[in-house]
């Protein structure tokens, strides 16, 4: 029987949610059924009607959206119930040895905070656009990169996301079972 899968995403710029949308879509051919929410949109939901859950958000000046914080907390009964999947989308995560979440600072500072346990984690690349940004954070976001050994040329958009990583990480959350 086809799983009712929910989707929901915290993306400012628009590459958590392309990778989400590739995962539901690789799902979908999977035979199950997926809704693809914005977190932003949704305060409190009844995780109830759903089989599995996968949230996926990104990080602005060390943080994910206060949103992500908020909703694991008020929900974090029915997703500790549950099959869950958790990723984080940065820019540290250019760097293979900072793709993992015992790695990446800002997955395993998540995973230590929030009473959410999910059962599946990953790290993304993320893209990094430096015209289509505000001249403050293309000055700002640039000297991070200065300082962490990347790309300065502020006339490039390129985008580090591993795709095959992706579609794995797709087909581990189609096989991860619940917890009771
Ligand atoms: C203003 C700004 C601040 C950022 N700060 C960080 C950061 O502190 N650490 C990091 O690893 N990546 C940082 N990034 C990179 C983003 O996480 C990356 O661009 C990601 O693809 C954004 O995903 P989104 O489009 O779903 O929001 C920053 C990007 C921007 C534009």
């Amino acid at each position: 029987m086809a799983m009712n899968c929910l989707f929901l995403y915290s993306s400012r710029d628009g590459q958590t949610k392309k990778i989400i949308t590739r995962i539901a879509e690789n799902l979908r051919r999977s035979g199950e059924i997926c809704e693809l929410r914005d977190l932003a949109t949704v305060k409190t939901i009844n995780l109830e009607s759903y089989d599995k859950v996968m949230i996926g958000a990104s990080i602005r000046y060390g943080h994910f959206n206060s949103a992500l914080k908020k909703f694991a907390i008020c929900h974090q009964q029915q997703l500790n119930k549950m099959p869950t999947a958790f990723f984080c989308v940065n820019l540290t995560a250019r760097k293979p040895e900072k793709r993992t979440p015992e790695t990446n600072v800002y997955v395993r500072k998540f995973l230590l905070n929030t009473p959410w346990k999910p059962d599946l984690c990953g790290v993304f690349a993320g893209a990094l656009l430096y015209p289509r940004y505000h001249w403050l954070d293309r000055v700002m976001v640039k000297m991070i990169m200065k300082m962490t050994g990347g790309e300065t040329d502020t006339t490039k958009e390129i985008e580090y996301t591993d795709w095959q990583q992706v579609d794995h990480f797709a087909d581990d959350f189609l096989g991860i079972m619940g917890k009771k």
